[in-house]
């Protein structure tokens, strides 16, 4: 029980340790792009499906499809005050001067990627292609508006 309990103190330190070797909203640019580039790895493999360049078994489609429903949830936590100062952001002020509208973009998103995963578990093409244009058409909405060239 004593070993179990100096284990414990020994990770907890170790922890501490990597938390305040960054400061919290460095963290959270890389948290969030981290998203991102998950995001769009599995937009990616999905692009390719369609386009015939790759060919995805049906339980690869739904995973990709529901990798991408699920960082479109997590990953916008990321977004927290203030780290629109830090070095390694493309991230736009106006995001937080304007923060509900930019959660707008967010739920649009969230949306369209509930309607990716129903098409990519009908195996209906035509049904995935349309909805895919719909994820597509989200992201570059926002990007447009709150992602710096
Ligand atoms: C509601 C707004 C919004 C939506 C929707 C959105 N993005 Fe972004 N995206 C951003 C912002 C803002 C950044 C810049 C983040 C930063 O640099 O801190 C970004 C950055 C990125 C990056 C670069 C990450 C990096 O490592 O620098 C990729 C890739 C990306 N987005 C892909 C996507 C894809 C794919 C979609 C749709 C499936 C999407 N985004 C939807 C706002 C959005």
């Amino acid at each position: 029980m004593k070993k179990v309990l100096l284990g414990a103190a020994v990770l907890g330190a170790i922890v501490a340790g990597s938390v305040q070797a960054q400061v919290p909203a460095d963290r959270s640019v890389v948290y969030r792009k981290a998203g991102f580039q998950i995001m769009a790895n599995h937009v990616g493999r999905i692009s390719a499906h369609i386009k015939g360049e790759r060919s995805l078994t049906a339980a690869q489609l739904e995973l990709s499809a529901q990798v991408v429903d699920d960082m479109a949830k997590v990953l916008f936590d990321g977004f927290i005050d203030g780290t629109d100062q830090s070095a390694n952001t493309k991230a736009k002020p106006e995001i937080w001067k304007e923060f509900a509208k930019f959660k707008e973009g967010q739920t649009r998103l969230v949306g369209e990627t509930g309607k990716l995963m129903v098409a990519a578990k009908s195996g209906d093409k035509a049904a995935l292609q349309a909805a895919f244009g719909g994820v597509g058409a989200a992201c570059k909405a926002c990007h447009d508006t709150y992602r710096a060239q």
